[in-house]
């Protein structure tokens, strides 16, 4: 266990920016005068509390999003997952259908754009916390849609919003309901 004692001479240490010394606690005296575990303790704790919210932020995958330059809801779809911390690169294509059949999504899940994140297919305007779900329960499985484009789905705002279910596929094209909303 080591922690950067020397800001001097380490300027971009993570343990200066996230550590104790973005507490003030050196310089005060009163850091130097706690035993070193416990100073060991302290470091380790304030890092933890500080990073975590970066390093889940970090670990969420990119997000490829195949669809129509002309789909306005494509577009807002992307910027919901964006608000939810997901790094989205969309790509204009001629044929979103054939971006859908190629990567396996089976024609009844059509929607107007089709996703890559991780090993999944997403169709759809899949809710963002359905995906978050999906890559922290890790089902097998080819990926998740809601077909049909749904009012009230994400990028599918309405003042009549229905209800909708997001799927879970499998590679055979076998459903299941994934999540109710
Ligand atoms: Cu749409
Ligand atoms: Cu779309």
């Amino acid at each position: 266990m080591s922690f950067c004692d020397l800001p001097s001479r380490h300027p971009r240490c993570p343990q200066r920016l996230t550590g104790l010394y973005s507490t003030g606690l050196y310089g005060t005296g009163l850091y130097g005068a706690l035993p070193r575990r416990l100073r060991v303790a302290a470091s380790l704790l304030i890092t933890l509390l500080t990073a975590v919210p970066v390093v889940r932020a970090a670990e969420l995958p990119v997000v490829d999003v195949y669809k129509s330059a002309s789909c306005g809801c494509c577009e807002i779809w992307s910027q919901r997952l964006r608000a939810s911390g997901f790094p989205v690169r969309t790509h204009d294509i001629a044929a979103p259908a054939a971006a859908r059949a190629g990567l396996g999504m089976p024609a009844e899940m059509d929607a107007c754009h089709t996703a890559k994140v991780g090993a999944y297919v997403i169709e759809g305007h899949v809710p963002p916390a359905d995906i978050q779900r999906l890559l922290k329960e890790a089902p097998q499985a080819l990926g998740l849609a809601v077909p049909g484009m749904p009012a009230g789905s994400p990028g599918m705002e309405s003042d009549q919003p229905e209800h909708y279910d997001t799927l879970l596929v499998q590679k055979d094209g076998s459903i299941r309901v994934f999540a109710h909303h």
